[in-house]
């Protein structure tokens, strides 16, 4: 669709020490869109997040983000411009403040990008502005996901990626992650979303990709994934 997608993947491959964990991955992000990666535990994708923002750099393959060849970028400077993570496991400083976490984040993110402030992603999280002054450690389960996903925000992302956000969750709380992140997505945000919850993907996703053993086995429309029993079967366990 767009001549410049968000987000490029092409053809890393990523190795733990002897360990040849991605090899020859390709995808792409287009602007204002969500791409999900699906796979079981174990095939990679992780370790796509982690080669994407340069925690483990791939050894071969390129990263292309907004027309920047990125490849050889440090974690931190990637983050600066313009990519936040939602990791698994989500993270957050439980013995701090909603707000401590929120302005860690916020100071962290480059001056000068416009874009969020803490008061405008709180427009989002209106549970969260309640519990402003409470310590992360005290939220459920659903409510730290939201502050990992605004935390992610105040780092000014035009690139979200979101590792097994809604592991753990509620169907009640997965609902609503998935309205905000068409949210985010029909404002403007790419998400690359990472999960092995099949059903989360198909209604969320733009577009879907499949990984198996650290390669990708299928892409297509979400629509194209849930009528194909094959690769559901195959690849996914259901
Ligand atoms: N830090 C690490 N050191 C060595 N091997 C790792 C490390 N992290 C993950 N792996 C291995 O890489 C493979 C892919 O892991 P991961 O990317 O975490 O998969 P997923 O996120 O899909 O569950 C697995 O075989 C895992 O054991
Ligand atoms: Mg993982």
């Amino acid at each position: 669709m767009s001549a410049n997608p968000t987000l490029v993947v092409d053809d890393i491959h990523t190795y733990y020490g002897e360990s040849y964990v991605l090899q020859g991955v390709s995808l792409k992000v287009e602007p204002g869109t969500i791409a999900a990666v699906l796979g079981r535990n174990g095939v990679g994708k992780t370790t796509l997040i982690r080669s994407v923002i340069a925690f483990t750099p791939p050894r071969r393959g390129k990263i292309v983000f907004e027309n920047q060849d990125i490849t050889r970028w440090t974690s931190y400077r990637i983050a600066q411009a313009g990519m936040g993570l939602v990791p698994q496991g989500r993270r957050i400083f439980i013995s701090l403040s909603v707000r401590e976490n929120l302005e860690i984040a916020r100071r962290a993110a480059t001056g000068g990008n416009e874009g969020w402030t803490i008061d405008s992603v709180l427009d989002l999280f209106p549970r969260l502005r309640e519990r402003m002054r409470n310590s992360a450690g005290t939220l459920s389960g659903g409510e730290q996901q939201m502050l990992a996903v605004a935390r992610a925000l105040v780092g000014n992302g035009r690139l979200l990626l979101m590792d097994e956000p809604t592991e753990g969750l509620s169907p009640h709380v997965v609902e609503e992650l998935r309205q905000l992140i068409r949210r985010l997505r029909d404002g403007g945000m790419a998400i690359l979303l990472v999960e092995q919850n099949i059903n989360f993907a198909i209604e969320s996703a733009d577009y879907v990709y499949v990984m198996d053993k650290g390669k990708i086995v299928f892409d297509g429309l979400p629509s194209d994934l849930a009528a194909n029993n094959d690769v559901k079967e195959t690849y996914l366990g259901v």
